[in-house]
Parts: C-alpha cells; structure tokens; sequence
C-alpha cells in the first residue's frame, strides 16, 4: 500500500526490526512506476533473447527468431537477423546500390545512341581506366579481355560515409602511405586499422584483387583519383578521403549482343597490345 497523503509517518507498517531501541524501518511498498518499468525490462529481455541472436551454446549461439531477406547468389533469401547480414543488407540496398541497379536496367533498355547521348548515362562513369597502361583492374590477358568485353563490367566499390573527421584522415594517409606517398607516419599507422574495411576487396596489403575489380593501392596507378597530379598531400588526401566517403559505381556495358564474335576477337587483341598485354 502506498503512503497517502494524510497518513502520518507512525501508520506505516515497519518491518519490525527495532535498533538501538526507537530505530524502525518501514516497509513502503516500491512505487507503482518503478515496479512497472521493472517488469517492461524483464519482458523486453525475455522478446529479445527469442528474436535476436543472445545466448551462447556451445560454440554457436541461439540464432534467434528475426530474420533478414539478402541477395544470395541472384536469389532472394531469408537469414538470421545478425549485424553481419545486416551489414550485407545494407551494402545491397544502400542508395548507391540502388542507383546502381537503376542505371544498369537504363543501359541495358537503351541503345548505344542513347546512352552517349544522354548526359545522366554518361556522367554515371565520371572518368575510364587507361587502356594503355599496364595496369588492369579485372586483368589483362587475352581470356580476361574478351570475358570483359562479351559480359561488360560493374566496378562497385561502396561508400563508407561513417568514417570521417580524424578517422577519415588516418585512413587516408594510410592509403596514400601505401604506394610510398610521404605522409604524417603517426597519423597513417593510426590508420592501419580501420584497413581492414578495405582489406576484404583490396586484400590486407592493399594489391587489390581483379576477381572484383579492386585495384591495387600501392602501385602509383590510379584510375579514378588524379593522385599523381594533385600537388600537395593535402590535396592527395582529398581524393582519397572523397572516395572513401562517396564510394564509386562504374559501369562498363557487356558488348555480346551488339558486336559479332569476330569483332569482339580483334577488338580483345587491339586493347591487348595497347598496352603491350599481360
Ligand atoms: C566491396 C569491395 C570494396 C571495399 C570493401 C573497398 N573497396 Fe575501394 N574499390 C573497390 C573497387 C571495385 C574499386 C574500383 C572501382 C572502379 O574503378 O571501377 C575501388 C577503388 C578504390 C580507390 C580508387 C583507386 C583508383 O585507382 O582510382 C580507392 C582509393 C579505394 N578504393 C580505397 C578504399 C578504401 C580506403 C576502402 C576501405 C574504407 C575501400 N576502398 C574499400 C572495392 C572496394
């Protein structure tokens, strides 16, 4: 029972423990609120061991009973909800993963005509690779080459908007540290290790990985970015923290159903030699 207003102190029941001969305890009753908002927590606890991954077994754990839809290989299936597919969600319909899907069904509905001519299409891809360097994002022999050219290519690198401010900077010199850039060391060993973000694409020591198109970053060929020519470091810097925070969608349409086999052949020889080849 709570104490009302108008009982005096002496009418509250004690627990019946006497110290020091007049010292008494009472025995309120815990607010109604309190006791309340201790339940919710109990039952909150209770959903959320039932919906969400929570207790270790052995060396797994309850899965919980909330789930995710991914994309897995082309088709739409459904996972335990965990940070890791979350991750994976979200990397699959991010805004930029939209736009790009968008674009690809905009490519893939227009011909070549429109595509040139329709400045959105065009601006998608802000700058191409260098086809007569020897520096192949996808690589560059003879099989890879007319792979490329039959089924087109998507360079998806995705945008990583959390990391910014100091983190931003760190990072950034690491990356420019790794092609032997001369950078604030302290700032770039900082950087080390949020790294391993990229690490999964560009490989943990940065040499990239052509089954994805990620380049390697420590060579001094840059594809996207004008390293090289960008005067200072800051300026280097920019660049990289640019696309760190932006990502970058680029597009490169298959040509199977719109040049002949033979054409496809001499056009893989002629990109090819440009560069002498690998
Ligand atoms: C999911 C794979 C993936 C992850 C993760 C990833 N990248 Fe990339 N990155 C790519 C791809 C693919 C490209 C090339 C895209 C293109 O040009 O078509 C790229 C390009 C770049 C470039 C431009 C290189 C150039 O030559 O223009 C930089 C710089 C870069 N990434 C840095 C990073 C950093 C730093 C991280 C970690 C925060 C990171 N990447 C994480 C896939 C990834």
């Amino acid at each position: 029972m709570a104490l009302s207003s108008d009982k005096k102190p002496a009418q509250v029941e004690t627990t019946g423990h006497v110290w020091d001969g007049d010292l008494r305890e009472y025995n309120n009753p815990l607010p109604r609120w309190w006791l309340w908002t201790f339940y919710a927590t109990i039952v909150f606890t209770i959903v959320y061991w039932i919906m969400y991954p929570a207790w270790p077994v052995f060396k797994t754990f309850t899965p919980g009973l909330s789930t995710l839809t991914i994309e897995q290989d082309g088709k739409m299936v459904e996972v335990p909800w965990n940070s890791r597919y979350l991750f994976i969600q979200e990397m699959q319909t991010s805004p930029s993963a939209v736009r790009q899907r968008e674009f690809v069904e905009k490519v893939s509905n227009a011909s070549f005509e429109q595509i040139v001519a329709d400045p959105s299409m065009l601006a998608f891809a802000p700058s191409y690779p260098s086809l007569a360097d020897n520096e192949w994002l996808w690589g560059g022999s003879f099989a890879t080459i007319s792979n490329d050219l039959h089924k087109g290519l998507k360079g998806n690198m995705p945008a990583f908007p959390t990391i910014q401010g100091a983190a931003l900077t760190d990072l950034s010199n690491h990356v420019l540290s790794l092609s032997g850039i001369e950078v604030d060391a302290a700032s770039a060993s900082r950087g080390k290790a949020s790294f391993a973000m990229c690490a999964a694409c560009h490989g943990a020591d940065g040499k990239g990985n052509p089954m994805l198109g990620a380049p390697n970053l420590t060579d001094m060929a840059w594809s996207n970015i004008d390293v090289v020519g960008a005067s200072t470091v800051d300026a280097k810097r920019t660049m990289i923290e640019g696309v760190v925070s932006k990502g970058i969608q680029r597009e490169m349409p298959g040509f199977a159903n719109r040049l002949t086999p033979v054409e496809i052949k001499m056009l893989t020889v002629y990109v090819h030699e440009l560069s002498g080849g690998q």
